[in-house]
């Protein structure tokens, strides 16, 4: 058996973070991951290029029971912090769009620094490690792993959440805060493309692939940005924010061309050419596939001059306000985020400490604190991380 400081479990985004805070303090930190290789979530993230923060990162991008539990670590490791170690390493990066950072390169240059970071203050990484028990001590804890047996003083949970079983998600991290007394907040898949019953998937197969710009609500919530039409139901960045919001059994008003009016467009396009097909005037706004749906469900055969204002109202509805209640989700199978997790009320905010048991920690994903799509989530990472590896 060794004995080291800290023992952080999970070599993602927050755990390394962690082990080259603490190690940077003189720390003999040691990481161990169950995964083949490190941060293999960073890898995949942004399309290749990681959207590693968003430059308008504030608390109120995050969903968690306890709104206020992330203001402390994020302001004290904020996204500029970030930004500057990305620079200090001349990593390239631009803005995409709403804020959103993305590697001018690919993902890998973000796991290299890290790696690099690691290595340069002494972090001992350890994979393919499967951690078989842990223990409480009188110093710490004991933790037995496929590796040997370690003692440490703080042990460090960074394995994130259940999203994405395939790449090695576990609920690891929240069976070690059940056994250790703390309090989870029921976990749900976030960030995800919602389904449809099958009768209106039949209706809206040939949609699939079509993408529209749209404002899409849920209770008192509201996203605008594209949104995509797949095999399954929707999909696209506007769906994915409001699925962290939506409830089974929720209604969701979707307003796709939130810019223009369409009645009065419709009823211009009617003075101007009443003989005109309806879904030949829609096409003016919408994709052609869509317009031939909206038009086929309302009145196939019909010209414009055949619609009253009030028929006319009702296309524009369907387009400006569909309310359509999704049947589901795709589940942890393809959510970015797991939202709920460890109970803020049962850590500390300044440290990430859980109040009643000295020396263990929480940081990142496995926590109660889910961001928006945009680069949020890797920010509560960066933050959270950094905190603790300022005290373990
Ligand atoms: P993370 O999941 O990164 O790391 C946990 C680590 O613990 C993993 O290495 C895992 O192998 C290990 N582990 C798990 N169980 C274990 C066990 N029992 N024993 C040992 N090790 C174990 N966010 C964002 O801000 N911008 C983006 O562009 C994206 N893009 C994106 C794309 C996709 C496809 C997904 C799935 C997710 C994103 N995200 C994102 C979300 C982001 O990836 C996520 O919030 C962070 O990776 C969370 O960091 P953590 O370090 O908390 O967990």
């Amino acid at each position: 058996m060794h004995s080291i400081d800290v023992l952080v479990i999970g070599a993602g985004a927050a755990g390394m973070m962690c082990a080259i805070e603490a190690a940077k303090r003189g720390r003999s930190v040691l990481v161990l991951d169950h995964a083949k290789k490190p941060g293999e979530k960073i890898r995949i993230s942004g399309g290749g290029r990681c959207n590693f923060t968003n430059i308008h990162a504030s608390p109120k991008n995050f969903l968690s029971q306890n709104p206020r539990f992330c203001i402390s670590a994020l302001s004290r490791y904020t996204q500029r912090d970030f930004l500057a170690l990305i620079e200090r390493h001349k990593i390239g990066y631009h803005e995409k769009t709403l804020g959103q950072l993305f590697c001018d390169g690919s993902a890998g240059q973000i796991i290299d620094m890290l790696l690099g970071q690691m290595q340069h203050h002494g972090a001992q990484l350890h994979l393919t490690a499967t951690v078989e028990s842990v223990e409480k001590t009188a110093n710490g804890f004991m933790v037995r792993y496929s590796g040997g047996t370690v003692s440490c003083r703080s042990l460090v949970i960074a394995t994130g959440g259940k999203s994405i079983p395939k790449m090695g998600a576990t609920g690891f991290g929240y069976d070690i805060a059940a056994r250790f007394g703390l309090r989870l907040v029921e976990t749900r898949p976030g960030l995800v493309p919602l389904t449809f019953e099958p009768n209106l998937l039949e209706r809206l197969k040939p949609l699939a692939g079509v993408a529209v710009d749209a404002v899409v609500a849920c209770r008192k919530t509201r996203f605008a940005e594209a949104m995509l039409f797949t095999h399954r139901g929707i999909s696209g960045p506007s769906i994915l924010q409001i699925s962290s919001y939506w409830r089974e059994g929720d209604e969701i008003t979707i307003s796709m061309l939130p810019e223009t009016d369409l009645f009065a467009a419709l009823r211009e396009e009617r003075g101007r050419n009443g003989r005109q097909a309806l879904q030949t005037a829609l096409a003016l706004h919408l994709p052609k596939k869509l317009a031939q749906l909206i038009a086929a469900d309302i009145s196939p055969a019909q010209n414009l001059a055949d619609f009253s204002d009030v028929a006319l109202r009702r296309v524009a509805a369907a387009v400006n306000e569909w309310r359509v209640k999704p049947a589901g989700s795709e589940g942890y199978r393809t959510a970015e985020v797991t939202l709920g997790g460890v109970d803020t009320r049962d850590l500390d905010s300044k440290t990430m400490e859980a109040r009643d048991v000295p020396g263990l920690y929480f940081i990142g994903e496995v926590v109660d604190v889910t961001g928006w799509l945009g680069g949020y989530n890797f920010q509560w990472a960066w933050s959270s991380g950094w905190c603790a590896g300022q005290v373990v």
